[in-house]
């Protein structure tokens, strides 16, 4: 085995990119997206503003074709995300709505997304980025208007209409122990005491090298496997302030190595996906300007430090 996904693979993990539709004209990036992962994540297709863009009017377009891609190239799909309070179309953010309106709606498109993608897709990020920092919850549009319960309707409506794709949670700064990840860790336990088909965290993994290498993530991951649920990495980046440079460079080899470690040391961890493989591609730069260099592949799609320190551990 030579690849990414075929070294993960005999640990009984996969490790995948995210990808994005205007890359699907790049054919030295779709090269490597398809033959060295063994997974992918559409990194907006899924979302609710591409896929609901008018009420009740679905498009499934651009998550076909990175679903299509998938299957031609072998790799499983990640399923990101049904109810998030980002990238949500204009009629759904532009009025208010009841209670009761808003649960229909939230159902009509979770299951209508859901069932479209039904047995193509091995897990959904049902509920994306619910709480804040010190783990309280978020006060979304859905959080205002329904109250907490969306999150446990959220992951039924998704049950009754795929029941074999595996249903997460996934928010970012919860890779290491700390009062975030500290309440979704409440939050999962008490799910599954209900009865809620919650069966998996995600952790994005959006690190910066300015911040630290968060503490204690092998720990964090056993301590959500230990209440029954998967874990995946569903996001990993690692990002620097510009310009890059050797020394920041073999710096975050050593991070991607250490987390991957981390993922490779629990059973329940079940894969690593990048968001999205090469700094060509990068949300990084448009987000946090000053910053970047975040992926395992330059600009130019060759392989950085990064990339041998993953190899190097699968
Ligand atoms: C990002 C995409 O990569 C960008 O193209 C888009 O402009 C904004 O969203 N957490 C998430 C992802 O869950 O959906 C985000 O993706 C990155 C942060």
């Amino acid at each position: 085995p030579r690849t990414l996904g075929e070294l993960a693979k005999k640990h009984h993990k996969y490790f995948g990119s995210a990808t994005d539709n205007p890359e699907f004209t790049d054919a030295a990036y779709l090269k490597l997206l398809g033959s060295e992962f063994g997974q992918t994540t559409p990194g907006n297709a899924m979302k609710w503003y591409a896929t609901e863009p008018e009420r009740g009017v679905f498009d499934f377009t651009a998550a076909d074709e990175v679903v299509a891609f998938a299957k031609a190239h072998r790799q499983k799909v990640r399923g990101h995300t049904l109810v998030w309070h980002s990238q949500l179309p204009a009629w759904l953010t532009e009025r208010t709505w009841t209670a009761d309106e808003l649960r229909a709606v939230l159902k009509h498109h979770i299951q209508t997304v859901v069932r479209h993608y039904k047995g193509k897709v091995i897990h959904w990020d049902v509920v994306n980025e619910a709480l804040n920092e010190d783990g309280t919850y978020r006060e979304t549009l859905f959080y205002k208007t329904l109250g907490p319960g969306y999150i446990a309707d959220a992951l039924r409506w998704a049950h009754e209409a795929d029941r074999h794709a595996k249903l997460y949670l996934n928010d970012y700064n919860v890779d290491g122990i700390g009062p975030k990840s500290d309440a979704y860790h409440a939050l999962i336990k008490q799910l599954k005491a209900d009865g809620v088909p919650v069966e998996g965290f995600g952790i994005q993994g959006h690190l910066a090298l300015q911040y630290g290498f968060p503490a204690d993530v092998r720990q964090n991951i056993q301590r959500f496997a230990d209440l029954g649920v998967e874990v995946a990495i569903t996001e990993l980046d690692i990002r620097m302030n510009l310009p890059a440079t050797q020394e920041k460079l073999a710096t975050q080899a050593t991070w991607y190595a250490d987390y991957v470690r981390a993922c490779l040391a629990v059973e329940k961890c079940v894969g690593i996906t990048l968001w999205d493989y090469t700094d060509k591609y990068s949300w990084i730069p448009s987000v946090f300007p000053g910053e970047g260099a975040a992926l395992p592949y330059d600009e130019d799609l060759r392989p950085k430090p990064a990339y041998h320190a993953i190899k190097a551990v699968l």
